[in-house]
């Protein structure tokens, strides 16, 4: 597989998921881990930024997280699972491209302040904090990922880190032979090729034409017999710029989970409003059943309107458009009462957990095993890391050979 379809997500560990992290992110990994190579981790350093204070709960919470991967079918054999503390040169690269990053890219990153408001009883005023972003950044560009799964609220860190990558290659992505050294490349392609390519490259150079980038491009990705740094020379080459070392991420943006809270809000842990994946079953029947429905049905034969109950939210997810027709009659002529039209709803939510929690507890059996996953994931992930590591610190002329 290509390296610029390696696909990158981490997830802060809050301790135990809910089934809003299902149906928002864990459903997408388990359905990217058979398309694209896949390094999915746990960023112990980044729940220090915040968290700092009271480490206490962090271990917990991290294998309890990786538990649940698991349990919904995250594969170990598919993708690679691990934590950001294990793989240490993710704060080598941190710290080279904090050199280079100005302080102002940082301040401007719009959850920087808003984080400080929203928490306010914590002093966030903490270097690591600021620099919250640009360790996500390390944590995307170590791997070369071209895709990075994420929410609405992160597109703003993928968007650092692109930027952080061009400023990375404009700064060290010049060798002294540059030029000599892409014509060494073309020529590796084959005559035919190499005619082409320097065809296309001057018509996107002279001419702006970008389809002739495109083509350009997708020749360079066919080539068997290029090595991978003539491939990322030839890229940059194209592009009237130096060697590219560090490729510009794309987020992969995942819609907002419409997985409604117990109140219909956005399910979340700070609202109180969750489903837990290993909550007890007959404890989340309790939930359901006692949660709101429309406010207008008081007694039982007051009719009501399923566009202003939280449950309908959840027929929306669960239910055939069978059930979800007898709900909504059955709800405006008050012929069915709410723990009736609950009903359906419980036993699809039951059904969808019971496998995941019968994964769950045999895993929560098996301490060695999960620890076990996890130092492999690292080590995996370290033979990668180390690479790019070792390219950068080429490049940045600190490789002492
Ligand atoms: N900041 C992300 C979050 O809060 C977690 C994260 C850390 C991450 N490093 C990452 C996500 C790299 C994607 C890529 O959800
Ligand atoms: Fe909500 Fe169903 Fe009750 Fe209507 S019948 S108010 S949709 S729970």
């Amino acid at each position: 597989m290509e390296s610029h379809q390696r696909v990158l997500s981490g997830m802060r560990p809050t301790g135990a998921l809910h089934l809003g992290h299902y149906h928002g992110v864990l459903r997408n990994w388990v359905k990217l881990q058979h398309e694209f190579e896949c390094f999915f981790f746990v960023a112990d350093w980044h729940a220090l930024t915040t968290d700092y204070a009271d480490t206490s709960g962090i271990e917990a919470s991290v294998w309890d997280m990786v538990i649940d991967w698991l349990a919904v079918g995250v594969d170990p054999s598919s993708a690679k699972i691990f934590v950001q503390s294990q793989v240490p040169e993710h704060a080598e690269l941190h710290l080279l491209l904090s050199m280079a990053t100005p302080l102002g890219w940082l301040e401007r990153v719009p959850s920087y302040k808003d984080q400080q408001e929203k928490l306010r009883d914590r002093d966030l005023a903490t270097y690591g904090f600021l620099g919250y972003p640009l360790l996500q950044s390390a944590d995307i560009l170590i791997y070369k990922a071209g895709k990075v799964p994420v929410g609405e609220d992160q597109v703003a860190h993928v968007e650092l880190t692109r930027e952080v990558a061009r400023r990375f290659n404009h700064l060290y992505g010049r060798e002294s032979d540059f030029e000599q050294k892409a014509d060494a490349a073309i020529k590796k392609m084959g005559k035919k090729n190499s005619k082409l390519f320097n065809k296309l490259r001057n018509q996107y150079q002279e001419q702006g034409d970008h389809e002739a980038l495109a083509v350009a491009q997708a020749l360079l990705e066919s080539q068997q017999n290029i090595t991978l740094s003539d491939r990322e020379r030839l890229y940059g080459y194209l592009e009237g710029g130096g060697r590219i070392i560090l490729p510009e991420p794309q987020a992969l943006l995942t819609k907002a989970s419409k997985m409604p809270g117990l109140d219909g809000q956005k399910m979340s842990k700070s609202y109180g409003n969750t489903i837990s994946l290993r909550d007890d079953l007959s404890a989340i029947e309790t939930k359901l059943r006692t949660m709101p429905t429309d406010p207008a049905r008081v007694r039982r034969t007051d009719p009501g309107d399923p566009a202003k109950c939280p449950v309908w939210q959840f027929h929306e997810i669960y239910s055939s458009d069978e059930t979800r027709k007898w709900v909504v009659e059955g709800c405006r002529s008050a012929s069915i009462g709410c723990i009736d039209c609950k009903q359906p709803v419980i036993d699809a939510v039951c059904e969808e957990l019971k496998p995941i929690q019968a994964r769950a507890q045999e895993y929560v059996g098996q301490p060695d095993l999960i620890r076990d996953i996890v130092h492999r994931g690292s080590e995996a992930a370290r033979d990668v890391a180390r690479d790019t590591l070792d390219e950068v610190r080429r490049a940045m002329g600190l490789s002492y050979k």
